[in-house]
């Protein structure tokens, strides 16, 4: 039997090397290279290449476009903002990736999901590598959950657990956490990259050939990408991200990949005393607190997947002592509040020199969308003029270079949704298909196809 070489894998990239080297040729990193067993000489070593090459397959069959094919089956929790997330309930036969900061309650959330499914009589399997048998039951009497039928085990070595899984069957395992794992076909260490990635790939493979779903849990590097090389998140069908901010009660559970349904999707729960609770209205958790007649606040319609939440922006525009002023933005993109400012200095003539510029998106949601540029800027003129925007108002629109503003998607579900939590008027771009919105909705809506437009409103009053 001829031994075969092990392989370098680039920690950040995934690429694969044939020698170790200090640098990755591929993405340029320093000391990412890590030693690796080939993947086909763990389990079943010896017969591998040489077999693979030599056999003569009879091909594969084609199928076409049309045809009928059934819908996919999915177990459904019950937690209606984690099934949505999903894509409607977990798949069975699918790998599931959750990932979070330590201590944001990945493990809170699905020991839930998985008593629920418990409760409802699939048969569930949570495996803890991290905490003994003791503390799972002792959470789950604490979130009301102790009678659930699950079956529980601690254990960290995967052979066993493949061993017990393969003759169970289960609809459902849950593997807490993916870090904690290890096989002794690798030498490596648990929680190394070699090891993460090979029980990821051995567990990947048990779902889909015996058709249980699995979930894995993993904990997220200081940089925010999960523990292990990006190939795990390839090799499983959806990588869901927990999230959150530690000094705010609510997590965000954000679809980041998902063969089985959208991507956009975000589940809002709370943590409370017993467990996650769902937010079914998130508008009212992030406007909590919101007042009317506050200079340098707007309230901005957005769109997460399907739904959409509104979200107070607060700028502030401070004298500075710096020379160099301070731009500080928390829950968006600082590249974009840079354009938004060169927008308002260079098409509007509002200057910001010499003065401190902090932008805050309130209650700790973290917003990407371009939409947001005209509530941004409708904050910072606020700011600017110090004077409040018209009271019970929502703005979205996207900001051009030229100073135009752009019309978004989706604009009569934000105006709904504005409209639902009392908002009755609305500042958005100019478009075509205003008569429509007017006749559908109690909103007096303000339309600007210039931001200096905007900037106009202040000056008048
Ligand atoms: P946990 O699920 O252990 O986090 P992870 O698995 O992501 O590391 O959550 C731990 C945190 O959640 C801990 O700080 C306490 C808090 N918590 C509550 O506030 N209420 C509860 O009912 C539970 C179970 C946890
Ligand atoms: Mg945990």
């Amino acid at each position: 039997m001829v031994k075969l070489a092990n392989i370098f894998v680039c920690n950040s990239c995934g690429s694969v090397h044939g020698k170790w080297a200090g640098r990755c040729d591929d993405c340029g990193g320093w000391n990412t290279l890590i030693e690796e067993v080939p993947e086909h000489s763990i389990g079943s070593p010896g017969k591998s290449a040489k077999r693979r090459t030599s056999r003569r397959g009879p091909g594969i069959a084609y199928s076409s476009l049309q045809g009928d094919s059934a819908p996919l089956p999915r177990h459904e929790t019950g937690i209606a903002e984690f099934d949505r997330v999903c894509g409607g309930g977990i798949v069975p036969g699918s790998a599931l990736l959750v990932g979070g900061d330590p201590g944001i309650g990945k493990s809170t959330l699905m020991l839930q999901a998985a008593a629920k499914l418990s409760l409802l009589g699939k048969s569930v399997i949570y495996i803890s590598g991290e905490e003994s048998i003791d503390q799972v039951r002792s959470r789950a009497k604490r979130l009301g959950l102790a009678d659930a039928p699950l079956q529980l085990a601690a254990e960290t070595s995967l052979g066993p657990i493949l061993d017990s899984l393969k003759s169970e069957r289960p609809d459902l395992v849950i593997m807490d956490s993916m870090q904690t794992l290890w096989t002794d076909a690798l030498g490596a260490a648990p929680g190394t990259v070699a090891q993460v990635r090979a029980c990821a790939q051995e567990l990947t493979r048990f779902a889909k050939k015996y058709g249980s779903a699995v979930v894995l849990i993993g904990h997220v590097t200081k940089d925010g990408q999960i523990a292990g090389p990006r190939v795990v998140e390839h090799m499983v069908d959806a990588v869901l991200y927990f999230e959150g901010d530690r000094a705010h009660q609510f997590r965000i559970l954000r679809g980041v990949k998902n063969r089985f349904g959208p991507t956009d999707e975000i589940g809002v729960f709370e943590m409370g005393e017993r467990g996650l609770a769902e937010v079914a209205n998130p508008s009212s958790l992030f406007l909590d607190g919101c007042e009317n007649g506050t200079t340098g606040s707007a309230v901005f319609a957005g769109m997460e997947g399907t739904r959409p939440v509104l979200t107070e922006i607060q700028a502030l525009i401070a004298p500075s002592p710096l020379g160099t002023p301070r731009r500080a933005v928390v829950g968006w993109d600082s590249g974009r509040l840079a354009m938004v400012m060169a927008v308002l200095e260079a098409r509007c003539g509002i200057s910001f020199a010499g003065k401190d510029v902090y932008l805050n998106v309130a209650g700790g949601l973290r917003i990407s969308e371009p939409a947001a540029d005209l509530a941004v800027a409708a904050a910072l003129i606020s700011s600017a003029f110090d004077q409040p925007l018209p009271p019970k108002t929502v703005v979205f629109g996207e900001i051009a270079l030229s100073g135009t503003i752009r019309q978004v998607s989706r604009t009569s579900a934000r105006l709904k949704e504005a409209s639902k939590l009392g908002f009755t008027n609305a500042m958005i771009a100019a478009g075509d298909r205003q008569h429509e919105l007017n006749t559908q909705l109690e909103c007096t809506i303000a339309n600007f196809s210039k931001l200096s437009n905007l900037v106009g409103e202040f000056e008048v009053s």
